[in-house]
């Protein structure tokens, strides 16, 4: 049986700014290369090549790096919201380009280590209607938490509390049968969360949960994203997208790092970065173009390309925008984000989100 795959990249990724200002939240460079580059090659890995992405925000980006996908093995076409209609809004509005009987959706800022054939072969043999992904986390307090019964039936969909009673949750990754999708009302926002779902289980619908603890990240907070794309490096997550050997930094293009500098914990230095000697980069993503001067110590961030962070500066957990100049000896501390092209004058200014 065929089987397609959609993306949803439409969103205008809030939590993500000021990185998010200038490009999508898939497009951003995550382990050296757009962040959707790493579920593309994921879904071509699983034996999918028709890949429909529905855009919204900045919906030209894509098309200009990704193209018709023929060079990543995949046949890509890319339909655009006038107005941005939600996630099954979405993937309604990309019905007329499908033709297979599953349709495997993805929400584009996922990074998940699912075995999406085991998730396909769960949706055949449960003939189901929808199949979610359903992964089991630490901590659900933090999302909306989906039982299900011991045939793997989803028996609800229930609110964030304090005190869920599974630890499994939606992961963002669905098989549909077709038909589902075509039964989602056309031209208005629509949530799968909110409406489709819910609806679907009050009207007897067959979903069933494929449930399992692979790896599994929402980048779509800073923290999260730096943490996925070191992980990518670090190997955590296999990627055949990585450009560039497992280990705890990854290089780019004419990237310098002084011998006398230290580049850890699955950080990434962009193309034409330049550490210099006693500058310490760790769990970071650097994108391209960016500076680190001597003795200057980053930490848990993304920079973005073109910034410079002058010597002995301090940036830990911190989003530099683009172009931005972080002067000698400034600290910034947790959750500090700096837009694009700010100069903070030299002479040791402490900043700190959580203060
Ligand atoms: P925040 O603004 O930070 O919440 O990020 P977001 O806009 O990406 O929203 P969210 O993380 O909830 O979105 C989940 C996935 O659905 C992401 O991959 C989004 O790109 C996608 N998405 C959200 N809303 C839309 C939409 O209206 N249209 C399309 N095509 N995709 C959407």
């Amino acid at each position: 049986m065929s089987t397609e795959a959609v993306v949803l990249v439409g969103g205008r990724g809030m939590r993500l700014r000021p990185l998010t200002l200038s490009a999508p939240k898939p497009m951003l460079p995550t382990a050296g290369v757009p962040f959707l580059s790493h579920l593309l090659a994921r879904i071509r890995e699983a034996g999918i090549e028709h890949v429909v992405l529905g855009t919204s925000y900045k919906a030209e980006v894509f098309a200009e790096h990704f193209g018709d996908g023929s060079d990543f093995g995949l046949r890509l076409e890319y339909v655009v919201e006038r107005e941005p209609l939600d996630t099954a809004g979405a993937i309604r509005n990309v019905a007329d380009r499908l033709s297979a009987d599953d349709v495997l959706v993805f929400n584009g800022d996922i990074l998940s280590g699912a075995d999406l054939g085991d998730l396909l072969r769960t949706h055949r043999e449960a003939e189901a209607d929808v199949t979610l992904h359903l992964v089991k986390v630490g901590d659900p307090r933090a999302f909306g938490c989906v039982p299900t019964d011991p045939d793997g039936r989803v028996t609800a969909f229930l609110e964030k509390t304090e005190n869920p009673p599974v630890d499994q949750i939606n992961a963002g990754c669905y098989v549909f049968r077709r038909s589902v999708i075509e039964d989602i009302p056309a031209g208005r926002p629509v949530s799968v969360e909110r409406e489709t779902f819910p609806g679907l289980l009050a009207a007897g619908a067959r979903i069933q949960g494929y449930v399992d603890d692979s790896y599994w990240l929402d980048i779509g907070t800073p923290a999260a994203f730096v943490r996925g794309s070191s992980d990518l490096v670090l190997g955590k997550l296999p990627s055949t997208a990585l450009p560039g050997p497992v280990g705890e930094a990854l290089l780019l293009d004419g990237a310098k790092v002084d011998p006398e500098a230290t580049v850890v914990g699955g950080s990434t230095v962009g193309a034409g970065g330049v550490v210099a000697s006693g500058a310490e980069v760790t769990g970071s993503t650097l994108f391209d173009d960016v500076r680190v001067d001597a003795g200057a110590v980053v930490e848990r961030s993304v920079v973005g390309a073109g910034a410079v962070i002058e010597a002995g500066a301090v940036v830990r957990g911190a989003v530099i925008g683009d172009g931005v100049t972080v002067g000698a000896g400034c600290e910034l501390l947790d959750g500090v984000r700096v837009w694009p092209g700010v100069e903070l004058p030299p002479g040791g200014v402490r900043f700190s989100a959580d203060r």
